[in-house]
């Protein structure tokens, strides 16, 4: 397939691109530096050069809390961006696959979110991800809208990529206990991005590991266990004593109702990601 990434310097966009190399197809990855995706008339010039069967954003600006403080780059980034790719995708006949987040819900649910509930973000990131979604349907047709959250793996710089090493470097780590996701491996999710894109059925996906979902200190607890690294490391503190600028779900773990009734198995447990990215990190 010819395919053009772009956000290929970002934790899934790495993954994306290596994962998609690896199976033969031809593949145009794009950083920051080379396409903003803010930028219409870049965004229009490189899809209509390259001319992909599908284009697969994962691009975003994902500083949930700097996103607070500027509403108009977190929109302009989130909203615009898959916009101006829908756009320049439907020029050239191409699908557009574009991630959005477990942040659009409120976090209020009980239980898994579904594509049945409505989205109701509680902040601006959320928000802007929710508008991005709804604004690339609108533009292309052949959109496929992929949710995804508690994303780990190589090259992030999120709490849950970070934490295995910040605990081999025995750092004090204070995790929330209350707040409770879908940890996602970013290799899982890389290989589903590419399916999604051969099968070509335009929707919305939840997708994220299977298993009952677990809180920032379960899985913790677990990857440090994998990495046989002691727990006494672990301070438990709640949501709501680390105060910080975008408010978060306290549930926002997620379940996919279109993937099996199109035939696709789900994705392995998170606790398998994990073992396989405590084993890369500890090489
Ligand atoms: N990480 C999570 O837990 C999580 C959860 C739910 C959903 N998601 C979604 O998953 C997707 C991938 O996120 P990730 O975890 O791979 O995040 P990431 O590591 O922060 O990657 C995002 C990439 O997008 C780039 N970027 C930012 N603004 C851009 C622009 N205007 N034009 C082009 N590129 C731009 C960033 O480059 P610079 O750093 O150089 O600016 C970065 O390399 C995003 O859509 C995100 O919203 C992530």
């Amino acid at each position: 397939m010819k395919i053009l990434i772009t956000g290929a310097g970002g934790l899934v966009g790495r993954a994306l691109t290596e994962h998609c190399r690896t199976q033969g197809d031809e593949v145009f990855a794009y950083d920051h530096k080379s396409l903003d995706i803010a930028d219409p008339q870049m965004v229009d010039a490189v899809v209509s050069e390259r001319r992909p069967e599908a284009v697969i954003n994962c691009a975003a600006w994902t500083d949930v809390d700097g996103c607070e403080s500027d509403p108009g780059k977190a929109r302009s980034v989130n909203a615009l961006g898959p916009e101006n790719l829908a756009r320049a995708a439907r020029h050239v006949d191409s699908l557009l696959i574009t991630i959005s987040t477990d942040y659009v819900f409120d976090g209020l649910k009980d239980g898994f979110y579904t594509q049945r509930d409505n989205p109701q973000p509680i902040s601006v990131y959320g928000r802007a991800k929710l508008e991005g979604e709804r604004l690339a349907q609108v533009e292309n047709a052949r959109t496929i809208v992929v949710r995804t959250g508690y994303i780990f793996g190589l090259g992030g710089t999120n709490f849950l990529s970070t934490v295995v090493a910040r605990a081999r470097e025995s750092q004090k780590l204070k995790v929330i206990g209350d707040c409770f996701g879908t940890p996602t491996y970013g290799r899982d999710l890389a290989v589903r991005l590419r399916e999604l894109a051969v099968i070509d059925l335009p929707g919305i996906y939840h997708v994220v590991n299977s298993g009952e979902g677990a809180s920032f200190e379960m899985f913790t607890r677990e990857a440090l266990r994998m990495a046989k690294l002691p727990a006494d490391m672990v301070e438990s503190v709640s949501m709501d004593s680390l105060p910080r600028p975008a408010p978060r779900p306290r549930n926002s773990k997620m379940k996919c109702l279109l993937s099996p009734a199109i035939g696709l198995p789900p994705l392995r447990s998170w606790q398998q990601g994990l073992a396989h990215f405590v084993g890369e990190t500890g090489r």
